[in-house]
């Protein structure tokens, strides 16, 4: 009963969360983000510098030198970055009123065209959907060809469900070229519970036919402790992914850091809405660069629990409305694995059935 309750309270939360995104005013990300890091920015700046002829953010009515100064230390360096950000944290960053923040961000979105897209257009842009092999022909053809770009597919499960498996799996196949079903790109991984390992990307490498040290050189792995470094690092992934071949960005686990973190019925909402900021960041990731998002979600069963589904994912309802893909991964005999397809936009839902083997996943 008082997991019920509990979920019944991050649902009102959520709904609170969506109608008033200005709220998020209260993180001092942004900034702490320009100091802890200021060593390695340097060469992103230099990258960002040759960012597609977008303009500087002066070019936007309303923001003076001293403005657009302040909007680069926070990390809003180009006017897509602007464009795509909430509005309470360009008031903070820039240290200018809400009203005059929603006025900027319009702009930014103008002179990006990101205002209302005809749905013809929309197709367009959705036939640049590439598709990531997942190395299962049932798992891919369950998921209509494999993991989408533009989207974030989320895989929750139990411990030892094979989560982490799936991920690093991913990080490899997403080297091949596209004709073998990958994406040729390379990709970025951040582990939060120091379960990555390169043997097993050697073993699977060699499973799917790459060479195991071209591979390793082509997965970015960092280490998330808090919830905050996992927030600063997505947020530096979309710098670097920007001008790279990294097509696949993983976050294993979403949840974990943050469930550690935010105990107690208290904080459920300050948790919700820092979550949902960060799969915002990773929406936009996927969306702006073309690139799959894979996250993974921790469930345990509750056998003492009598009401609702067992296997309720944490995070609760939020991320049933914020992945776009969600699998529900479980064990199966003899060492295989059940992938159900959970609330997809545009697919049935159904299962597959794969293995885990040495030399990854197979059918
Ligand atoms: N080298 C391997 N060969 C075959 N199976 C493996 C290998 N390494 C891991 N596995 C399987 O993967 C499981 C762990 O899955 P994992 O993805 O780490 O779970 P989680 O869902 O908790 O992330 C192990 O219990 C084992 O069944
Ligand atoms: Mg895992």
């Amino acid at each position: 009963m008082a997991d019920e309750k509990i979920e019944e309270t991050e649902e009102e939360a959520l709904d609170e969360n969506e109608e008033s995104p200005a709220e998020e005013v209260e993180d001092k990300e942004p900034e702490e983000a320009t100091e802890e890091d200021s060593d390695k920015d340097d060469e992103i700046d230099d990258d960002l510098e040759e960012d597609e002829g977008e303009g500087s953010l002066e070019d936007l009515e309303g923001i003076g030198p001293a403005t657009a100064k302040k909007l680069m230390d926070g990390g809003y360096s180009t006017i897509k970055s602007v464009a795509t950000a909430a509005i309470g944290d360009i008031t903070e960053a820039a240290e200018i009123s809400e009203a005059k923040a929603k006025k900027v961000i319009t702009l930014a979105k103008e002179k990006c065209n990101m205002g209302f897209e005809s749905a013809d257009t929309l197709l367009i842009k959705r036939q640049d959907i590439g598709k990531l092999t997942t190395g299962s022909e049932t798992f891919d053809t369950l998921l209509a060809g494999g993991m989408e770009t533009q989207a974030i597919t989320e895989c929750y499960g139990e411990w030892g469900s094979g989560k982490s498996q799936v991920a690093m799996q991913l990080a490899v196949t997403v080297q091949l070229p596209p004709d073998k079903g990958g994406l040729g790109g390379e990709a970025l991984f951040i582990d939060t519970e120091n379960t990555f390992r390169p043997e097993r990307v050697v073993q699977m490498a060699k499973g799917v036919g790459i060479d195991p040290d071209e591979a390793l050189k082509k997965i970015h792995v960092a280490r998330a402790y808090t919830s905050d470094d996992q927030m600063l690092m997505t947020e530096k992934a979309a710098e670097m992914v920007r001008n790279s071949d990294i097509r696949l960005v993983i976050v294993d686990s979403l949840t974990s850091l943050f469930r550690a973190e935010y105990v107690g019925r208290g904080t459920l909402a300050a948790r919700q809405q820092k979550l949902n900021r960060h799969l915002s960041t990773l929406h936009k990731l996927a969306d702006l660069n073309n690139c799959v998002v894979y996250v993974t979600n921790q469930v345990m069963s509750k056998p003492d629990m009598f009401f609702g589904d067992p296997t309720k994912p944490i995070g609760g309802h939020i991320l049933g409305h914020s992945a776009t893909f969600r699998i529900y991964l479980r064990k199966s005999k003899a060492g295989k694995r059940i992938a159900r397809l959970v609330d997809s936009p545009n697919l049935p839902d159904g299962e597959a059935v794969f293995k885990v083997t040495e030399n990854g996943l197979e059918d």
